[in-house]
C-alpha cells in the first residue's frame, strides 16, 4: 500500500454523505475528497464521458500517491468498478445499494438509483441475487433522472426545496442507489413513511478493515503515518486547500452547535483536502454540506 493517504470520489457532493460515514475509519490519515462538480451529475451520461472523468480523477489519485481510493459514487462503482481495480494498483473499495439488507427486512423494496445506476449489469445482478434468496419480496427499481442534480443544485444555492421529484409509489423499504440521496434522507424517509437504506456504513467498515489489514503487515501503530506535506502533489494547489481547511479550523469556535460537529470530524480526520475537477472548487459548497449535516 502506497503511504499518501485515502481519497474520495464522486461526481459531485453526494459521496461527502460516504465521507462523513467514514471520518471515524480513517482517523490519523489524509482524506482527500474529489467531487467533480463540475461535470456532476454523471448518471445521465454516457459511459464512455463517464469513464474518462472517472480516469482523470484517478489519474490525480495516482498521482498524489494515496493509499486507497472510496469510490463513493454509485454509478461510476457500478459501471467500472471492475475496470478500475485492474488499472490502478492501490485498494479501491466501491459501494453498492443496501438492497440485501432491505430485501431481509421483506415487503415491497423500493430502489431508487441514478439511470445508468438502474440499467447497469451490476445493479440487476445483485437484485436478482436478493430476489433468489428472499422469495416473497418484491423489489421494483425506480430510475431518478432529476433527482442528483437536484440535491447538487440545492447545495449550491444553499437551501434544500420543499419538494423532490421523488417517484410516488408505496413502499415498505426505500434503498437508497446513489450518494446524493443519502443527503436527504431523512426527507426521503418522511416522504415514503418507510425504512431508508443506503450503502455508507458497509464502505465504512471495508475501509476500517483494509487500513487495519495495512497497518497490521507493516506492523504499524500508527506512529509513522504520512503527515501533513508529505504529497506530491502539485504544491501551490495543495496550499491553497491546506490554507483553506486551516482557516476552517480556526473559525471553529465561533460555530453554531452543527458546525461544530463538522469542526470535530475535521480535527479527527486530522487533515481533509477537497479537490474538483482538478482543481478546488465550490468551496461554498462543501460549508453548506457540512453545516447541512
Ligand atoms: N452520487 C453519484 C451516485 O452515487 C452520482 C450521481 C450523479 O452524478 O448522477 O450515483
Amino acid at each position: 500500500m502506497r503511504s499518501g493517504g485515502i481519497a474520495f470520489f464522486d461526481s459531485g457532493v453526494g459521496g461527502l454523505s460516504v465521507l462523513s460515514a467514514c471520518l471515524k475509519s480513517v482517523r490519523g490519515l489524509p482524506v482527500y475528497y474529489y467531487g467533480d462538480n463540475a461535470r456532476a451529475p454523471y448518471g445521465n451520461r454516457n459511459i464512455e464521458e463517464i469513464r474518462a472523468y472517472t480516469h482523470e480523477a484517478f489519474s490525480l489519485f495516482y498521482r498524489l500517491g494515496v493509499s486507497a481510493v472510496v469510490v463513493a459514487c454509485n454509478t461510476v462503482t457500478a459501471l467500472m468498478i471492475d475496470e478500475l481495480r485492474a488499472t490502478y494498483s492501490f485498494p479501491i473499495v466501491g459501494i453498492e445499494p443496501a438492497i440485501l439488507p432491505a430485501a431481509r427486512k421483506g415487503g415491497r423494496v423500493l430502489v431508487l438509483a441514478t439511470k445508468a445506476t438502474a440499467e447497469s449489469a451490476r445493479l440487476k445482478r445483485l437484485t436478482a441475487v436478493a430476489q433468489r434468496r428472499y422469495q416473497n419480496v418484491k423489489i421494483r427499481t425506480i430510475p431518478c433522472a432529476y433527482l442528483a442534480e437536484e440535491i447538487e443544485r440545492a447545495c449550491r444555492c444553499g437551501a434544500l426545496p420543499s419538494t423532490f421529484s421523488l417517484p410516488r409509489v408505496e413502499a415498505d423499504g426505500v434503498v437508497l442507489g446513489c450518494t446524493h440521496y443519502s443527503l436527504i434522507k431523512n426527507r426521503i424517509a418522511e416522504f415514503y413513511g418507510a425504512e431508508v437504506f443506503d450503502g455508507n456504513d458497509a464502505v465504512a467498515n471495508r475501509l476500517r478493515q483494509l487500513i487495519a489489514e495495512e497497518e497490521k503487515s507493516r506492523g504499524n501503530s500508527g506512529e509513522n503515518l504520512p503527515k501533513i506535506g508529505s504529497f506530491c502533489a502539485s504544491k501551490k494547489s495543495l496550499r491553497r486547500i491546506h490554507f483553506f481547511v486551516e482557516k476552517r479550523r480556526k473559525k471553529a469556535r465561533r460555530f453554531s452547535l452543527k458546525k461544530q460537529a463538522c469542526f470535530w470530524k475535521l480535527k479527527n480526520a486530522q487533515v481533509l483536502y477537497f479537490l474538483g475537477s482538478g482543481r478546488v472548487v465550490n468551496r461554498q459548497i462543501y460549508e453548506r454540506m457540512f453545516a447541512f449535516r
